[in-house]
């Protein structure tokens, strides 16, 4: 497969599936499923819940069946894949158009929640402001599950020239440092370490922690699934985020993302991305 013209992010959600499948840390999963309330339905809030593939997984990886789901989005267009993914409407399954500090403010003295999962999403939040708001949307004693939070490495491999891939690298992670969404800052390219110090700053009882890195090549001569789109939307991705930087100019972008989209396309590239899982569990 060549460069994909146009990119789709629902796409990419469900190619990115079958890589967290094999990314999440199964210590941390464990964790979750030990510490979870007798209670039935559970009730699992998930914040950025994009096309719904936490949901399949849970499915999948025997959480318990009995379960009262709401997954929402700041981005109307993936619930709306979301929805039409698991045939909504389906009793205990509720997809929902609505950013987080939304959900806050508007549960400020309503529902609460048993579980609250964020799967790739506490890195492109301002994680110290949120996490005393996310705090309040659980139960006393309620369990947060913090998946794939990035941790500050993206290695493309075979190296192309060491010190553009060491510069490139930096300045992605700058992007992320420097990210403003509607005038606040979001997101750091640190969040999994940052978690670490935030989580027990915010009264969170840390139960579990581990990595949960991206590592993908071809096994042994192909991609699995549909890896190779991943990939190129990958390099599409930091090649949007670097477009126009100083330190970058575009003539050695465009070049970069020609050889990274072609080694992809020869099922050559190895891809490494840091991240950390951790499970809390809020003040009783
Ligand atoms: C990297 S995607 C991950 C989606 C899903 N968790 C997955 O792994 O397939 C992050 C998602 O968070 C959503 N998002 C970003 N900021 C948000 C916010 N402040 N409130 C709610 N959703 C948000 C985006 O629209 C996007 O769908």
């Amino acid at each position: 497969m060549a460069a994909p013209a146009e990119y789709s992010f629902e796409r990419y959600l469900a190619a990115k599936r079958a890589i967290d499948d094999r990314s999440l840390n199964l210590h941390v999963w464990q964790a979750l499923l030990a510490a979870l309330p007798a209670v039935r339905p559970l009730q699992v809030l998930e914040i950025g819940a994009g096309i719904g593939t936490m949901l399949d997984r849970l499915h999948a990886w025997s959480f318990p069946a009995e379960l009262d789901y709401t997954g929402i989005d700041a981005d109307a267009g993936v619930v709306e894949q979301a929805r039409a993914r698991h045939k909504l409407p389906q009793p205990g399954i509720n997809f929902e158009a609505i950013d987080l500090d939304g959900m806050i403010a508007r549960e400020r003295s309503g529902r609460k929640w048993h579980v609250l999962i964020a799967h790739a999403f506490m890195d492109l939040v301002d994680a110290e402001r949120v996490l005393p708001g996310m705090l309040r949307l659980l139960h006393p004693g309620g369990l947060l599950y913090l998946t794939l939070n990035f941790d500050g490495v993206t290695t493309l491999l075979p190296v192309l020239d060491a010190e553009l891939d060491a510069r490139l690298e930096r300045i992605y992670h700058q992007t992320m440092d420097q990210r403003v969404v509607r005038g606040r800052r979001a997101g750091h390219s640190r969040t999994g370490r940052q978690l670490l110090m935030l989580l027990p700053a915010a009264g969170v009882t840390l139960l579990a922690s581990g990595s949960s890195d991206w590592v993908v090549h071809a096994t042994p001569s192909s991609y699995p699934d549909d890896a190779e789109y991943f990939l190129h939307y990958i390099i599409h991705t930091m090649q949007g985020a670097l477009a126009g930087n100083p330190q970058v100019s575009s003539a050695e972008l465009d070049a970069w993302a020609a050889q990274r989209h072609g080694q992809a396309a020869n099922q050559a590239l190895v891809y490494v991305a840091h991240q950390l899982d951790f499970l809390g569990q809020a003040p009783q």
